[in-house]
């Protein structure tokens, strides 16, 4: 079965069942700032799923262009994808679990439809929690229809719950059916979510939204019920045509054939190379569908703009992996997806000339970067590339001969030299230094610990010198503290009063699991036995609260860890910095005070003071796993 056939087949069917089918929307979203693409199908959808009237009426359907970057370091492997096709039909307070489940099922399991095998299908559904109940009635439908109660897995909100979209909005839980994809004699007769069984692959999403999350991480009922479902094109069409593979079907094919031809390689050859492959066909795919938009952007160095261009480049980094030697390359891809989509999206071929321009241009630009920065790289040699070559043992030549993260840093400021390209080229000179050695046993590599010490000076660079615009952007590409965007910055300085908060609260065996911040929000987990009460909750709001009215000053010194330490300074992840750390004091300047608000080990960057905190509030507290809780918390 071809994209065509089944995306219209999927459309039909849902035509039949009364509902308008309306075009996909642009990949650039028209009133949400939060977000940078359009990222499900529900999300044009999101007035009309909050009350808002529909002109198509209350039954919809769509395959709608979809761009997430969160996943993109997945990208590579047989199933994750940057750009990607999202089929969704959507129930505006018409019907609701009973007809969406049915037609979810008939449309898999009918001989006129999909005609799946019922005994490779597999469900899971909602399993309860305190903010809403077990979901018995999807259960009970389920069944009615013949999938055996071991074939149904009830699971968390993890697994079972989606949205909303943003922070808030609609939101609520869902069912999801899975398709055995490994030998058929092997179906399991029964179903949970453990991840050896990884033939389970999941197909579709209805979504029961009915809740409204609030932004004091309430979940109140919707005005009206409605269904969102989402069916990812990529992987229904793999399913459909046995393919372990999305990048073997009709959507990826001529791509991955003229990635061979650029290379002279097979996409069979190598692990290596398959990824390669996969990379590049994913993102240039991406950037085409990105910058052929009717609201097209082009790269540059703000929020869409720095998306394509990372898109971009990092294809062009994998394409030297392949030895592609052709100069301007990438529009070779661009004019292929445009072909391939003409039908769908038409846009793509309307816009083809500028957007040939477009990957023209950054190809150009990209190089010239290249080179400069390479023969800058050469000049940093001498910094680590002396081995001692009578040591047997593995050992880092970067330690030793003093290359800093710092150094990588003026690569990227003065000539735009990106820092996975500078690890890349440090490691092909280790191997090439241990291969002219003739031995198995490398004597010199570049070790996680070097690596990350690098990236630490790196980013601590970056936030220095670099713009703040620009980093936010970063930041909106992939969350996490890698960029030092004002927002993420300022969560992370929350982070340290709320664990010196809970700790104070708690007690001091309150130990941080990890915390996890984007420009949005903190997610923070910690080791405690219970659930915090709501008194609890607000001692901890309320301590982190007055230590930012009182604008307390965040103080930084570099220690040897033992004495960091001998001044109680907190930090598990302390390790992996090294011999020296950075130790952040809040609330008294003078670094020997004995009992300052917090202090903690720590790679920074912080904020000055805490004034600049705004009001700081918990959304939510729960259990992460056995023993470790998690706060989701936000400044307003
Ligand atoms: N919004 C849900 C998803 O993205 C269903 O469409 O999976």
């Amino acid at each position: 079965m071809t994209a065509k056939e089944l995306r219209q087949k999927y459309l039909d069917f849902f035509k039949a069942k009364g509902h308008a089918i309306i075009p996909s929307a642009s990949l650039i979203p028209d009133n949400d700032p939060t977000v940078l693409f359009t990222t499900a199908g529900m999300h044009p959808l999101v007035p009309y799923l909050m009350g808002q009237k529909h002109p198509g009426g209350e039954r919809i359907a769509s395959a709608q262009k979809c761009v997430r970057t969160g996943d993109i370091d997945e990208v590579g492997d047989a199933t994750h994808h940057t750009f990607f096709e999202m089929l969704g039909n959507w129930s505006l307070g018409d019907y609701f679990k009973e007809s969406a489940i049915k037609m979810s099922w008939e449309f898999l399991t009918s001989r006129e439809w999909l005609n799946l095998d019922k005994n490779r299908l597999a469900i899971s559904v909602f399993a309860g929690d305190e903010d809403a109940p077990f979901d018995q009635e999807a259960f009970a439908i389920w069944k009615s229809l013949g999938v055996p109660e071991k074939k149904i897995a009830k699971l968390p909100k993890k697994n079972n719950w989606w949205g909303p979209a943003g922070l808030t909005g609609p939101c609520g839980p869902d069912t999801e059916m899975f398709y055995w994809t490994g030998d058929e004699k092997e179906t399991p007769d029964s179903f949970n979510d453990d991840p050896a069984n990884a033939g389970w692959v999941e197909i579709w999403n209805d979504v029961f939204m009915q809740y409204n999350k609030t932004a004091n991480g309430k979940y109140e009922l919707l005005k009206q019920k409605n269904v969102d479902t989402g069916m990812g094109l990529e992987r229904i069409l793999a399913v459909m045509n046995g393919f372990g593979d999305n990048y073997k079907t009709d959507l990826f094919k001529n791509l991955i054939f003229k990635i061979e031809n650029l290379s002279g390689k097979t996409y069979d050859d190598s692990p290596a190379i398959t990824k390669a492959m996969r990379v590049i066909a994913d993102h240039l795919k991406a950037a085409t569908f990105i910058m052929g938009d009717d609201k097209g952007v082009a790269p540059s160095n703000l929020s869409q703009g720095y998306v394509v261009r990372r898109l971009i480049r990092r294809a062009i980094r994998y394409g030297r992996q392949l030895d592609i030697k052709e100069q301007s390359w990438t529009k070779e891809i661009a004019k292929i997806v445009a072909h391939d989509y003409t039908e769908a999206y038409p846009e793509l071929q309307k816009n083809i000339n500028w957007v040939i321009e477009q990957f023209n241009e950054e190809e150009i630009k990209f190089k010239k970067t290249l080179e400069q920065g390479l023969r800058e790289f050469e000049k940093l040699k001498p910094k680590f590339s002396t081995i001692p070559v009578d040591s047997l043992s593995p050992k880092s030549g970067l330690i030793e001969y003093g290359l800093s993260g710092d150094d990588l840093f003026n690569l990227y400021a003065t000539y735009g030299f990106p820092i996975e390209l500078s690890l890349e080229e440090i490691k092909k000179i280790y191997s090439n230094f241990n291969a002219e050695k003739g031995i198995t046993i490398p004597i010199v590599e570049l070790t996680k610990d070097d690596e990350e010490r690098l990236l630490h000076q790196f980013y601590e660079s970056l936030k220095k010198h670099q713009e703040l615009s620009r980093t936010a952007s970063a930041g909106m590409f992939k969350g996490g503290l890698a960029d030092a965007s004002v927002a993420t910055v300022k969560y992370h300085t929350a982070a340290h009063l709320l664990l010196a908060a809970l700790r104070k609260v708690l007690g001091d065996q309150v130990v941080q699991k990890g915390s996890n911040i984007t420009a949005e929000r903190l997610r923070f987990d910690f080791a405690h036995k219970e659930k915090m009460t709501d008194q609890e909750k607000k001692q901890v709001e309320d301590l982190v609260n007055q230590a930012i009215k009182q604008n307390l000053s965040v103080a930084c010194e570099e220690l040897a860890l033992a004495d960091a330490k001998a001044k109680g300074a907190i930090g598990v992840f302390a390790a992996k910095y090294g011999q020296r750390v950075k130790v952040y004091t809040i609330g008294d300047s003078s670094a020997s005070s004995e009992f300052p608000f917090s202090r903690e080990i720590c790679g920074g960057p912080h904020v000055e003071t805490t004034g600049v905190l705004g009001n700081f509030k918990i959304l939510k507290e729960e259990s992460s796993s056995a023993g470790i809780r998690r706060i989701k918390a936000i400044l307003e």
